[in-house]
């Protein structure tokens, strides 16, 4: 997968060198390129926002700025005919759809990826209307009910949740089944390690007994019960046709 990620402030992306995604971009599993939008500039002072129209506090980040930039890293500027339509631009804005672990599933399934780290007020309403007029698929997503500075710390979220999902990403594949927010959809149940014994807490005995039926069981309901206790939400959303007798006595 190609994932080109634009922003003016490309040193904010520098974590991506690291760990699994550090190690998918050297594989060959990732190809990861981080663009400065001031490249796209035309004028002296590499200005890339304006005053809004309509009055209000804040910049807003131009659209001709930002088109020249995608056409660029989408291949649209050297004219491939369906080259919009290869390509999914993601803008990460807290006034977008939540991204969840499904939307990582989608994501990860595509052939490559433009994200377009906004910041200050946002960027002008045009370019995403563009983009989708121009046959690209184009989501704009928020990582939480929250506001943050710019869109770079969402687009460091949103690679990872993506990028650990690509085939060799991550050595075991069954890790991704029974994790949160998994196929299960439940919460992961709490684990444990050595010592079995720390500053007076033990770990729970059935974990010790290598009884394999037990130890599911046990995992199980402890995912349920935090899954209830934690994701009231998401117990609802929970397909009851998946539960089996014993999770009823929960
Ligand atoms: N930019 C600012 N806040 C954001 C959020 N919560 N999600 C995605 N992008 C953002």
């Amino acid at each position: 997968m190609r994932i080109d990620v634009v922003t003016i402030f490309p040193d904010y992306l520098a974590a991506l060198d690291l760990s699994l995604v550090g190690k998918a971009r050297t594989a060959g599993i990732l190809d990861l390129r981080v663009h400065d939008l001031r490249d796209w500039t035309t004028d002296r002072h590499r200005t890339v926002d304006d005053t809004p129209f309509g009055g209000g506090a804040g910049m807003v980040m131009r659209p001709d700025v930002w088109g020249r930039a995608i056409d660029d890293v989408a291949g649209l500027s050297a004219g491939t005919p369906d080259a919009a339509g290869a390509v999914h631009l993601v803008v990460p804005t807290p006034s977008g759809e939540t991204f969840t672990q499904r939307t990582a599933e989608a994501l990860a399934t595509e052939e490559h990826l433009v994200v377009a780290c906004g910041r200050y007020e946002g960027i002008d309403a045009r370019v995403a209307e563009h983009y989708r007029s121009a046959g690209m698929r184009v989501s704009e997503l928020s990582i939480g009910d929250y506001v943050l500075n710019g869109g770079e710390v969402a687009a460091l979220v949103m690679v990872e949740a993506v990028g650990r999902l690509l085939p060799g990403v991550v050595g075991n594949p069954e890790s991704l089944v029974e994790e949160s927010h998994g196929a299960a959809g439940l919460l992961e149940y709490p684990v444990y390690t050595k010592p079995p014994a720390w500053d007076d807490l033990e770990v729970p005995d059935v974990l010790l007994s290598g009884h394999h039926a037990r130890i599911h069981r046990w995992r199980r309901d402890q995912a349920l019960r935090r899954t209830a206790v934690r994701r009231p939400d998401m117990v609802r959303a929970l397909d009851v046709d998946t539960l089996d007798r014993h999770d009823l006595e929960v």
